[in-house]
């Protein structure tokens, strides 16, 4: 990869520090199914994970190096020889490797955290970049905190790793501390000082403590940085990381003002939004910029009449360049599979013949049920069906009774290791009764942190959405279902909330 004057790199880290958020963590199948929707996407580099971190982590990075062949894929290691070499093993059969390794920079992280001397940090970090560069020379290092690191430090600690062969150097806002224009001069200030700088990418890493953390990425890139680390929703530690949909969308709308471009599908911005709230259940709000449900919604009359004259009037890019189109009717109860599966190719998911079944055979019991079948039914079945994971529990009959003079009861039918297991639940509610029901056959007690319920489509016989959050070990675990009676929604979402926690558990 080289450095053009006007190209910026996108370098995804959903999948690592995005995955650092409350609640979002993804299993393999997950992983893989998110990874080859960064690749149509057409990211540059994918940071599948931390490797050294847990068995199940360097299996989703190998994984995803072995099967995502058009992107490079990066592995996180601290600077030390043990993270280095479980990262190069998990990355290696990509067809373009990278190791990036991290150590903290800043006099607070070494005084309070690390317990070591600058001097020692800088010798550590060569050492480590020297160790990686044996393996590949696609080598990334981040001065971890570089944004309340001392400059002069900061100068010299970049000249070393880039004389040692680092080939991108990433400056981390790890706290999200920085402002934009003193971000910006910070990266203008390392042009000037370090020596060897233009043998490096520069890139960046903010985070959104301030809610600052992308206009701090644009101060980056008009000050030379030529790579953006960057999530999906800006999910991540805390308050998350810059957003790459809105970084990507800012340079593209004002590019008279930036001059630069990335490689990235923009059409395919709202579908990975979507792919990745299923995937974790971390709703997007509804006017977050670019993705979220009313960014591209008129309200005021004064609006919509200017927009009536000409879209320009108060449309500064189009719901169409970032995928975001209207809700199509998806063929009816009397479509075959071919029609599905070309459908499905049309909305940018290929499947294969397994899959494929699989989804045709919900959507077929949903045609029964529902007489207008949209891209959003079809998406969340795909949602449920593609990213199953091996199952522990499932769902067999419910039967719920409820109203103003009933107890409310459900009767309920589970498989537990393929084993059929009976129960009543009681409760408040028919969800209560019903959610009751589950913990006595599944004999779990999870607490339960979060429950919702949403409408799919419009309309009455819209499909139900529900997500439900359980605690586990300190950790949260999301599940989802979804069926056009929300009570089976909502005991589908709890279910596939202990299968995954199983999954959590296993690694
Ligand atoms: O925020 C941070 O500093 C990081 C580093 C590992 C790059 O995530
Ligand atoms: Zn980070």
């Amino acid at each position: 990869m080289e450095a053009h004057d006007n190209r910026i790199f996108i370098f995804d880290t959903t999948l690592r520090d995005g995955e650092q958020s409350p609640g979002a963590s993804m299993n393999i199948h997950e992983k893989l199914g998110f990874a080859r929707q960064l690749e149509r996407l057409g990211v540059d580099i994918i940071e599948a994970g931390f490797p050294v971190a847990s068995e199940g982590d360097f299996a989703a990075v190998q994984q995803i190096a072995r099967e995502i062949r058009g992107v490079q894929v990066a592995g996180l290691a601290r600077a030390n020889t043990a993270d280095i070499d479980r990262a190069w093993q998990a990355v290696a059969d990509a067809a373009r490797p990278r190791i990036h390794t991290f150590i903290s920079s800043s006099d607070i992280h070494l005084k309070h955290q690390l317990h070591k001397t600058r001097a020692q940090v800088l010798r550590e970090a060569c050492a480590a970049v020297r160790h990686a560069c044996s393996y590949t020379p696609n080598v990334e290092f981040s001065p971890m905190d570089a944004t309340r690191t001392d400059r002069g430090y900061l100068c010299e600690l970049v000249e070393a790793v880039i004389a040692e062969g680092a080939t991108t150097v990433n400056i981390p806002d790890t706290v999200g501390y920085a402002i934009p224009e003193e971000f910006g001069d910070l990266i203008a200030e390392l042009f000037a000082r370090v020596k060897n700088i233009r043998q490096a990418i520069i890139s960046v890493h903010c985070h959104n403590d301030l809610g600052l953390a992308v206009a701090c990425s644009l101060a980056a890139l008009r000050n030379g940085a030529r790579q953006v680390e960057c999530t999906i929703n800006g999910i991540g530690e805390r308050a998350g990381n810059a957003a790459m949909e809105e970084v990507v969308m800012a340079i593209a709308t004002r590019s008279d003002l930036f001059g630069l471009h990335s490689g990235i599908h923009t059409e395919n911005f709202f579908q990975s939004s979507k792919l990745l709230t299923q995937i974790t259940g971390i709703r997007v709000q509804p006017n977050k910029a670019i993705v979220g449900a009313n960014a591209f919604a008129h309200e005021s009359g004064i609006h919509q009449d200017g927009l009536i004259k000409d879209k320009t009037t108060y449309e500064i890019m189009t719901p169409q360049s970032v995928g975001m189109t209207e809700s199509n009717i998806v063929l009816g109860k009397h479509s075959g599979r071919h029609a599905i599966g070309d459908h499905l190719r049309q909305m940018g998911y290929t499947l294969s013949d397994d899959e494929l079944n699989r989804v045709f055979l919900r959507f077929k019991e949903l045609a029964d049920l529902k007489k207008e079948i949209f891209d959003e039914d079809l998406e969340a079945i795909l949602f449920e069906e593609v990213f199953r994971i091996e199952e522990r529990y499932n769902l067999v009959y419910l039967n719920v009774v409820s109203g103003n003079v009933a107890i409310p009861t459900a009767t309920m039918q589970m498989e537990v290791d393929k084993q059929l297991v009976q129960e009543a639940g009681f409760g408040v509610g028919p969800v209560d009764a019903t959610f009751d029901a589950i913990r006595k056959i599944t004999k779990t007690n999870y607490p339960l942190l979060k429950y919702l319920v949403s409408a799919v489509t419009g309309g009455t016989d819209a499909q139900g959405e529900a997500t439900v959050q359980l605690k586990y070990n300190g950790r949260s675990v999301m599940g989802h279902g979804a069926h056009p009676d929300v009570l089976v929604a909502s005991a589908k979402a709890y279910i596939n909330a202990l299968n995954r926690l199983e999954w959590l558990r296993k690694e």
